[in-house]
């Protein structure tokens, strides 16, 4: 008691020094005293106490409580008085008084009070704690009295990690501890001691609320991605992804992701050992090249894993952009419109059928009757082919014309022919005439033109 309030012992002795000097010049008061009870009583912060005064002097008089606590007289008799002390909100001294013989008499006593600290409260601990990392506790204390009756505890589950005195008023108590994997789902928390066994009273214990802690350990290599290289759109693919020495592997989140595309992932663990897998299906618009992601994510941390991917479309051709039924005119100019897409870009050729022959695709060419037939229009990849018939029909350049022309030559052939051989005849004729007149004797009439007109259409003809 005495070492723990050193003010207050102080001022006993001083007290009892004037009750000595006050007593000596009694005579017969000298032989009473005047009792306090209770002696040295604890109490807690605004709690209130009956004191009782009392003397064995038979001729006592005007017992009386002196304090500046607020107290009230309970009951009184000869020889002493009671009084209810009430709201004692620190450590104080009470004494009481009275006359014995006329002489006064005094007795005192030291109330101690006590006060649990106001707060004790562990600081929050980091949302994910590496494993084999130094973890640092924070325990804050505020109030509490008296202070050398205070201690302070850490605790992991009801396990004592440090145990120190809290100093000051306001005292912050720290413990490190190495986070190890059983400390995952741990509880830690803080208790302060208030120990007045000394005093007659209890260990008073007032403990923080706990918090649990959550450790994690990740592997230092990247998951194991499993896809495959190519995928053809419309078309679906097994995607797995494992990580191992991931603790806790359950409580890992897993991302699985064709591109933009996040794929529905089925997890499973097995100790430390975590898988994901989840069904790929490359939509038309994610053609060419592309990524499968699988990102793990513990404790604020990401392990990432990315594999190349190619989205193909198998070769096709367009058919709305490739009319299937051409006619067109033998002798013109035209253009066979078809196109062929892929991934990768494929080649389109058009063959006749049972002659090969080829049509030139996408440019201008001269139209004649050989190209009439049935074509294969095919396009072709190394990811397949795709096969579409086209028909052309070469239709003979003014069809009717030509029959009339031949007609109209053939009429003028035989005009010419007739004409020709009117003019013939004549001119024989008059040459006739002229050999008659002029050499009538020797030569006869008639045979000679006839001849001539039979010998001449021969060598026309
Ligand atoms: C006070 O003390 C006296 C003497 O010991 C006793 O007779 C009396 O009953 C006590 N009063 C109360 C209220 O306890
Ligand atoms: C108790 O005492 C304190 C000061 O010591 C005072 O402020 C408070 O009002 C008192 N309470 C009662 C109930 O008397
Ligand atoms: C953890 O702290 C202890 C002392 O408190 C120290 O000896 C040890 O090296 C630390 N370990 C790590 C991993 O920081
Ligand atoms: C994800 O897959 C599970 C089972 O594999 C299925 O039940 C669920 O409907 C799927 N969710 C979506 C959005 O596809
Ligand atoms: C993990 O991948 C998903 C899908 O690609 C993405 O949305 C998410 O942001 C990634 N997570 C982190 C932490 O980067």
């Amino acid at each position: 008691m005495a070492t723990m309030i050193p003010a207050v012992s102080w001022l006993r002795a001083c007290w009892t020094l004037l009750v000595c000097c006050l007593l000596t010049p009694g005579v017969q008061g000298q032989e009473f005293l005047l009792r306090v009870e209770p002696q040295n009583p604890v109490l807690p912060a605004g709690g209130s106490l009956l004191v009782n005064c009392s003397t064995d002097c038979p001729s006592a008089k005007q017992v009386t409580l002196e304090t500046s606590l607020s107290k009230e007289l309970v009951d009184n008799g000869t020889g002493w008085a009671a009084f209810w002390v009430s709201n004692v909100t620190g450590n104080s001294r009470i004494l009481c008084s009275g006359y014995c013989n006329g002489l006064q008499i005094i007795g005192s006593t030291d109330i101690t009070v006590y006060r649990l600290p106001e707060r004790v409260e562990l600081a929050p601990l980091p949302p994910w704690q590496p494993v084999g990392q130094n973890l640092t506790l924070h325990c804050q204390v505020e109030g509490g009295s008296p202070r050398t009756s205070l201690t302070v505890v850490l605790l992991r589950w009801e396990e004592e990690l440090s145990r120190q005195p809290a100093v000051e008023e306001l005292s912050e108590v720290t413990a490190t501890v190495l986070a190890g994997r059983g400390d995952h789902g741990a509880h830690f928390s803080c208790r302060t001691e208030l120990d007045l066994r000394l005093q007659g009273l209890r260990l008073l214990v007032n403990t923080s609320a706990p918090r649990r802690l959550q450790t994690f350990a990740l592997p230092v290599t990247p998951p194991r991605l499993v896809a495959p290289r190519f995928l053809e759109v419309e078309t679906s693919c097994p995607v797995d992804c494992t990580v191992e020495g991931i603790f806790p592997a359950s409580e890992a989140q897993v991302h699985l992701a064709l591109g933009d595309q996040v794929l529905n992932a089925t997890v499973t663990n097995h100790g430390d050992m975590l898988t994901a897998t989840a069904t790929a299906t490359a939509r038309a618009d994610q053609e060419g090249a592309r990524q499968i992601i699988c990102n793990v994510t513990l404790g604020g941390e990401r392990l990432e894993a990315r594999e190349n991917l190619t989205v193909f479309n198998g070769p096709q051709i367009d058919r709305a952009k490739c009319p299937q039924h051409l006619k067109w005119k033998d002798k013109t100019r035209q253009v066979l419109q078809c196109q062929a897409r892929g991934n990768p870009s494929p080649q389109l050729r058009c063959l006749k059928e049972g002659s090969s022959q080829e049509v030139p695709v996408g440019i201008s060419f001269l139209v004649n009757v050989t190209h009439n037939g049935t074509y294969q229009c095919q396009a072709v990849s190394s990811r397949g082919k795709y096969t579409l018939v086209v028909v052309i029909n070469i239709e003979a350049r003014n069809s009717h014309f030509v029959p009339v022309l031949l007609a109209v030559f053939t009429t003028l052939g035989v005009v010419t022919v007739v004409v020709a051989l009117m003019y013939v005849f004549r001119a024989r004729k008059q040459r006739g005439l002229y050999h008659v007149r002029q050499e009538s004797p020797s030569v006869p009439l008639t045979s000679m033109p006839t001849e001539a007109i039979r010998e001449e259409p021969s060598r026309v003809e």
